[in-house]
């Protein structure tokens, strides 16, 4: 493995970050979830207060990389001002100098997911064209303000998920009759990229030794049996769910088969000649590709299908557990090789480098012991598991990998709303005033990082306590 391999973690503005009362921060769609739900978005893990802390302790596994989104409300409190808000600014300013001071380079998501309410209630977010000036202002705003320390930039989050969940952005699908749903998609779907595009041209164009990438959710589909016919079901389905957001990303244009999609589901396309200009862009094209991959899933052909009820999977994907391999407490798949089976696919397709920037077993109540110690065994074992699987994709398949950014570094809230699935080397205290306990995992990551990879065997727990 290249000594410039980026080890480090993983996190979001909206499950981590908190100080969602402070700065003069905006509301995002979340913070109205916080309304409705009690789920307490405003303060998540407190990295707002709790960010020197938080960097010691990366810094003391020796995180080379930390990635992390900026909350667009924190810089444009509504989305639509003229200027941003300089308590914003400031705040990230010094979270990247703190960084830099300890040797860690940011990775930054501008978009993960946490929309300006007030866009949502004006324009209905992604849904309106309209978007994307806002989102191409606050783009400008953070490579203008912050490019002097970021050099990884990634748009938004697994964004091949907004086809098939589009109502993540906008007020509620329920304003829109059903038959006016797959029009929708492609809408809110198609003004997304567009972000995408003109935030990585205008990046190129303002910081031209930054790399600029995208976001997948990877979720790589096995056919369940050799049946030609579910083989063909599999290619079509990850063909849909990663490949035609990918395609047009590095191509600038939509393939046909996603064109006939389109058709075949009554979707009308405008596509404008300015549009096509910028997708067809070379300043708009990403550098890299990043992506997040927790599981794989089988697929097969209708016609095959025994029983009709596809398993639920998680969150999205319907499909059918594969027979060969083990689940988490969560039911999502644990298939090491997937990861590397997705790198290789994705690097003979692209041609770009790949960055994992989000990877990891999600548990739900750890136990913190009476001398505040997580025996997590089970993250050990997943972790190395993909990580051995990582370094043969990069020493024996020859495809290139920029790092490894597992998520949830350090304890926060999940996308599904519940701050008991852990993902973290270290254990964040939700009920006793946020206080942050070393994992076992945490020394055995430092121990990883340190070897370069090379040191993957789980370590003795008493060996935690020796270095404690
Ligand atoms: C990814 C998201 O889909 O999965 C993260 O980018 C999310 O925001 C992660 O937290 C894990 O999902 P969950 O539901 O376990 O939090």
């Amino acid at each position: 493995m290249d000594k410039s391999f980026l080890w480090g973690g993983s996190t979001s503005a909206f499950q981590f970050e908190g100080g969602g009362h402070e700065g003069r921060k905006g509301k995002s769609i979340y913070d109205i979830r916080e309304e409705k739900t009690q789920v307490k978005y405003s303060v998540t893990s407190d990295f707002y207060h709790h960010y020197k802390e938080d960097i010691a302790l990366m810094a003391e596994m020796g995180f080379s990389a930390f990635r992390m989104s900026i909350a667009w409300t924190r810089l444009y409190p509504t989305g639509v001002e003229e200027t941003p808000n300089f308590e914003g600014i400031k705040f990230y300013q010094d979270v990247f100098q703190e960084l830099k001071k300890n040797k860690i380079e940011p990775v930054v998501t501008l978009f993960h997911w946490d929309m300006p309410q007030y866009l949502v209630e004006k324009y209905d977010g992604f849904k309106s064209r309209e978007i994307i000036t806002y989102f191409e202002r606050y783009a400008e705003t953070c490579f203008k303000e912050f490019g002097q320390y970021v050099k990884y930039w990634l748009t938004l989050n697994e964004n091949n998920l907004a086809m098939m969940i589009p109502w993540m952005y906008i007020k509620d699908k329920n304003n829109y009759p059903k038959e006016e749903h797959a029009q929708l998609a492609w809408d809110c779907y198609y003004h997304s990229i567009l972000c995408h595009f003109k935030a990585v041209k205008r990046g190129h164009e303002l910081l031209p030794d930054a790399k600029f990438g995208n976001m997948t959710a990877s979720a790589i589909a096995y056919p369940l049996t050799p049946k030609p016919e579910d083989v063909l079901a599999t290619q079509k389905h990850n063909q849909r769910t990663m490949w035609d957001d990918l395609d047009i990303l590095t191509s600038g244009e939509i393939n046909p088969s996603f064109k006939q999609r389109m058709a075949d589901e009554g979707v009308v396309i405008n596509i404008s000649d300015e549009d096509r200009e910028l997708m067809a862009d070379s300043n708009a094209k990403i550098d890299f590709i990043s992506f997040s991959y927790y599981f794989s899933l089988c697929t097969q052909a209708a016609e095959n299908r025994n029983n009709s009820e596809a398993e639920t999977m998680q969150m999205l994907y319907q499909g059918f557990y594969n027979p060969y391999l083990s689940r988490t407490s969560f039911g999502w798949q644990i298939d090491p090789l997937g990861i590397r089976i997705f790198m290789n696919e994705a690097y003979s397709r692209y041609h770009l480098p790949l960055l994992v920037v989000e990877n990891g077993i999600g548990v739900e109540d750890e136990v913190l012991t009476k001398d505040k110690r997580v025996h997590d065994d089970y993250r050990i074992d997943y972790l190395a598991k993909h990580i051995h699987q990582i370094i043969k994709t990069v020493d024996e398949d020859k495809t290139p990998v920029l790092g490894f950014l597992p998520w949830g570094c350090i304890d926060l809230y999940s996308a599904s709303g519940n701050y008991n699935k852990r993902y973290g080397f270290v254990y964040v205290d939700f009920e006793d005033d946020l206080a942050r306990y070393k994992k076992d995992s945490f020394w055995w990551y430092k121990k990883v990082i340190a070897s370069n990879g090379k040191e993957l065997e789980k370590i003795d727990s008493t060996d935690c306590n020796k270095q404690s």
